[in-house]
């Protein structure tokens, strides 16, 4: 016996079964993307490592501890993307469409890749809606970004979902707060986790989102960046929290919300839900002004947000809420020797339903056994009488009704069945 191979520790696979529940995620997604004006961007899963290094930042965890990083056969060091938004930004400027009086909706769906210790709601390879405005500095575009985020996931059906806000000011006021916390921190220095002591010298702003618990207890008596910012970052924070607060969307300020990487400016935000345990954040994202000229480009501000699917997915479980799924299939059960007419009826019917066709030569009762497995709603048998007489039969599989039509009239008879009230097992 050949040797069993398994999915690499932190990806998996999706099965049919639960591939419909992605599905209709991905569906809504697109559907609800497009109804903001949103259109879709699709950059490559692999970049160049130093995008990521001096997009996400050499501070984050993300490129210190958690990127794919290997040299191509060339010896040119390439990292899988571990989010977004740093493709879409290099995207854009290598096109010549970053220029800041042009206004991008863009969007994007795929896999992301984290080296991360993988748990409930955290693996190595994992999936994200995401959104960008790029080409505006409105607080307007950071409150129509929530929106999109809050929209998708309100829509799903997800009821316990806390919106969190901060602003992480810009380059004007976010220097005098890091030293402020270095003024507070260095004295300090031993009695924080190995990390953070490194977090003090790189950006001290990481100290904030330290998971650890000693560190916890040292950042609750750190002042909240919100007391340093200037004006005009106040003024576009004030700005934020009224759009959404007018928009019926509830929030909480939450001082200590950082966000994992280093590109953000003012707006940062994430949606958590409740029944997640340690992993909450469903998504999350913010203002990133300054990085589209970080990475070569020209001064253009934009804001923008992802959202982990597989988070997602765990949150609607959690909550028993099951997408649905289509309800109107039909299997096509057929004699001995009819395949070829079978083929025919299916192809001819598939222009407006799902329909199985039974491959094997076997009995009726196997092949409504296997139309049962499948969930169909009818049977549509082809027997050698009725291919004799150009007839069929219409089974509804849950009033266990049956009659004979003409194969002319099918659709219409099929439209009929199906119309009907389904039936409970
Ligand atoms: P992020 O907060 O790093 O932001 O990731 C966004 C979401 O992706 C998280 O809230 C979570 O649902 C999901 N996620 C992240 N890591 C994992 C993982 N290891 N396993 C499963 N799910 C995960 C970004 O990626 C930014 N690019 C968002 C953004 C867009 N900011 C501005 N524009």
């Amino acid at each position: 016996m050949g040797k069993k191979f398994q999915a690499m520790r932190g990806t998996r696979d999706v099965l049919p079964g639960e591939v419909e529940a992605w599905q209709a995620v991905e569906d809504t997604a697109r559907r609800l993307s497009s109804r903001y004006g949103f259109r879709e961007i699709r950059t490559p899963l692999f970049e160049a490592t130093e995008l990521f290094a001096r997009g996400v930042g050499d501070s984050t965890d993300i490129v210190r501890k958690e990127m794919y990083t290997f040299p191509d056969r060339k010896g040119r060091s390439l990292t899988l993307r571990p989010e977004g938004t740093a493709g879409v930004a290099r995207a854009l400027i290598e096109a010549g469409l970053a220029q800041p009086d042009r206004l991008h909706r863009l969007y994007y769906l795929g896999p992301m890749f984290r080296y991360d210790r993988p748990q409930a709601g955290r693996y190595r390879q994992f999936h994200q809606w995401g959104a960008e405005v790029v080409g505006t500095a409105s607080p307007w575009a950071d409150v129509e970004t929530i929106l999109l985020l809050v929209d998708l996931l309100t829509g799903l059906g997800l009821e316990g979902l806390v919106v969190k806000l901060n602003s992480v000011g810009d380059g004007t006021c976010r220097p005098a707060y890091q030293a402020k916390l270095r003024e507070i921190l260095t004295p300090r220095r031993a009695e924080l986790c190995a990390d953070c002591q490194e977090r003090l010298d790189r950006n001290p702003l990481r100290v904030l989102d330290c998971k650890v618990p000693s560190c916890r207890e040292i950042v609750k008596g750190l002042p909240p960046m919100l007391d340093f910012l200037c004006d005009p970052c106040r003024a576009h924070f004030e700005a934020v929290k009224s759009g959404v607060t007018a928009a019926g969307v509830r929030f909480e300020i939450d001082p200590g919300l950082v966000r994992g990487l280093d590109y953000y400016t003012r707006t940062a935000y994430e949606v958590h839900h409740g029944k997640l345990g340690a992993q909450s954040a469903v998504g999350g994202g913010g203002r990133y002004d300054g990085l589209i000229q970080e990475l070569g480009g020209p001064s253009v501000p934009a804001v923008g947000f992802s959202m982990g699917i597989e988070r997602t997915l765990l949150a609607l479980e959690e909550e028993g809420r099951k997408p649905a799924t289509e309800v109107s299939a039909i299997y096509l059960a057929r004699g001995a020797g009819l395949g070829g007419e079978a083929a025919r009826l299916a192809r001819r019917l598939r222009k407006r339903w799902t329909v199985y066709v039974d491959f094997e030569e076997r009995g009726l009762g196997a092949q409504l056994k296997q139309a049962d497995r499948l969930g169909a709603r009818v049977a549509l048998i082809l027997g050698e009488d009725e291919a004799k007489a150009g007839e069929a039969s219409i089974k509804d599989l849950g009033s266990g009704e049956q009659r004979r039509v003409r194969q002319a009239d099918l659709e219409e008879a099929l439209e009929q069945t199906l119309r009907g009230p389904v039936a409970s097992a």
